[in-house]
Order: C-alpha cells, then sequence, then structure tokens
C-alpha cells in the first residue's frame, strides 16, 4: 500500500507528484485545499515512503492500479484526480483504467504523449547512470532544469526538491524511468475524457514547454488552460496562484 497524506474532508481530491519527488511537494496546495476538500496526497511506488514495486512490474498503469488500490482502501468513491509531471502520466492511465471513478482531470506541467525514441534512449542512459552512480545523477541533471527564473539553488524550495532527489532510492528512480519510457500515447483519448479539467502550465518551463499543455488543453473535451510566469515547479514557484486554479476547477467538478 502506498503511504500518503491525508488532510480535510468533503468530495476527494488526489494528488500526484511527478519524478523522482513525493506528496511534499503539495503542501501548501494540501493547507489550501483541505478546507473544503478531502485532499489525498500518495507517494508513488518506490518515492517519498512508499515501497518499490517488484522488479520490472513499474509502469503508468501500474502506479495508477496502486493509486486505485489506496483509494479504495481509503474508502472514497469519485474523485477529482491531478497530476504533476509525471503524475500527470499516471492520472491519464488511471482515467483510461477508471474513467468512472475520475470526476474530473487536472494536468500540472505534463503532457499527453509518450517519449520520442530518442527520449527512451535517454532514459535508459539515465537509468544506467543512476545504477552506477546513485540518486546526485538525476538530483544535478533535473535540478537546474526545475525552476524557472528566480530560484537559485541556495532557495529553500530548491533545495526542499534537491533533498527528495537525492533521498530517492535509486531503484524507485530506475523504475520510474522505465516507466515513462513505456508510457502510452495518451493523445488520443483526450477527446474522450469527460468532466471538467484543468490544464495548468509554466510558462518558463523547460522540462515540458508550454506548448505541450496548449495541445492537450485543446484536445480535451471541457478544459480551463491556466499559464502561471514560472518553471516546472508551479505548486512552489506560484503556490497561491496553483491553489486558487485547482479551487477553481475543482468547484467545478463538484
Ligand atoms: C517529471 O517532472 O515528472 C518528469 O521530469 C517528467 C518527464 O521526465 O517526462
Amino acid at each position: 500500500m502506498l503511504t500518503y497524506r491525508q488532510s480535510g474532508s468533503g468530495p476527494a481530491v488526489v494528488l500526484l507528484h511527478g519524478f523522482p519527488l513525493s506528496h511534499a511537494i503539495w503542501e501548501h496546495q494540501i493547507a489550501a485545499l483541505s478546507g473544503t476538500y478531502r485532499v489525498i496526497a500518495p507517494d508513488l511506488p518506490g518515492m517519498g515512503g512508499s515501497a518499490l514495486l517488484p522488479e520490472g512490474e513499474a509502469s503508468m498503469a501500474r502506479y495508477a492500479r496502486e493509486v486505485l488500490n489506496l483509494v479504495d482502501s481509503l474508502g472514497v468513491g469519485p474523485f477529482a484526480l491531478a497530476g504533476h509531471s509525471m503524475g500527470g502520466y499516471v492520472a491519464l492511465a488511471l482515467q483510461k483504467e477508471a474513467p468512472q471513478r475520475v470526476a474530473g482531470l487536472g494536468l500540472v506541467a505534463s503532457q499527453a504523449g509518450a517519449d520520442t525514441p530518442e527520449g527512451r534512449e535517454g532514459r535508459f542512459a539515465t537509468a544506467e547512470k543512476v545504477r552506477a552512480e546513485g540518486p546526485g545523477v538525476v538530483a544535478g541533471a533535473m535540478g537546474p532544469k526545475l525552476f524557472g527564473s528566480g530560484v537559485t539553488p541556495e532557495d529553500p524550495r530548491y533545495r526542499q526538491v534537491d533533498a527528495i532527489m537525492r533521498g530517492t532510492a535509486p531503484e524507485g528512480i530506475r523504475a520510474a524511468l522505465f516507466a515513462m519510457a513505456g508510457r502510452e500515447d495518451m493523445q488520443p483519448r483526450l477527446p474522450t475524457i469527460g468532466g471538467p479539467a484543468l490544464v495548468l502550465a509554466g510558462e518558463q518551463d523547460k522540462i515540458i514547454p508550454v506548448e505541450k499543455a496548449e495541445t492537450v488543453a485543446a484536445n480535451l473535451k471541457a478544459a480551463t488552460l491556466v499559464k502561471l510566469p514560472c518553471g516546472h515547479m508551479p505548486m512552489l514557484e506560484e503556490p497561491e496562484a496553483t491553489s486558487a486554479a485547482l479551487s477553481r476547477w475543482l468547484s467545478l467538478v463538484f
């Protein structure tokens, strides 16, 4: 079972973190939303406090199944589901597996396509380096790309994210890299996804360019696109605006 943070009561919203992070990135949003909603923020397998899956079993669909097992164990019916980056890939996989459970979908600094062949090769090369050298490889490569202008390596938010990445088990990082490399192209499914959707993107995102979010929003049935002046980590860089966007979206969902 996944470890998770739960706060508040009311209609349920599940927040999924990105790679290779933990529920801790959502602290501001958990505090802001839990006055009105039951907020559930799990750690995906092999990240945060959650155990690794058996070797070779990681996939976006399997991560989604683990999230469903968690919400089932908590007795949650239909819920709003928002995912950050890789968490968005998991959210799309969960929506495919159990569309009737997802009352509304939120994608934060994410995208719906699969990896390109070069992207996949890059993931395999990174996985190999992580095996040899540990999680610092990913922290060192991703850290400088995660934030928009104005967040330096001395910034507490940079340090928080850096510490989470460096504290993640190498096997958890490698499993997530292979799972992302193998993920399905969800773009053809976007027009079939029901319920109010939120697509939130950072205008300075160096990992997933804002154009990807624009494409996702244009293809979803009922999406609101929100662009914020930040990088890949809107929940930390623009916490109030991110919480406000989630809150507006949730008021449409429930
Ligand atoms: C993430 O932030 O979750 C990942 O960087 C997404 C990706 O690598 O595709």
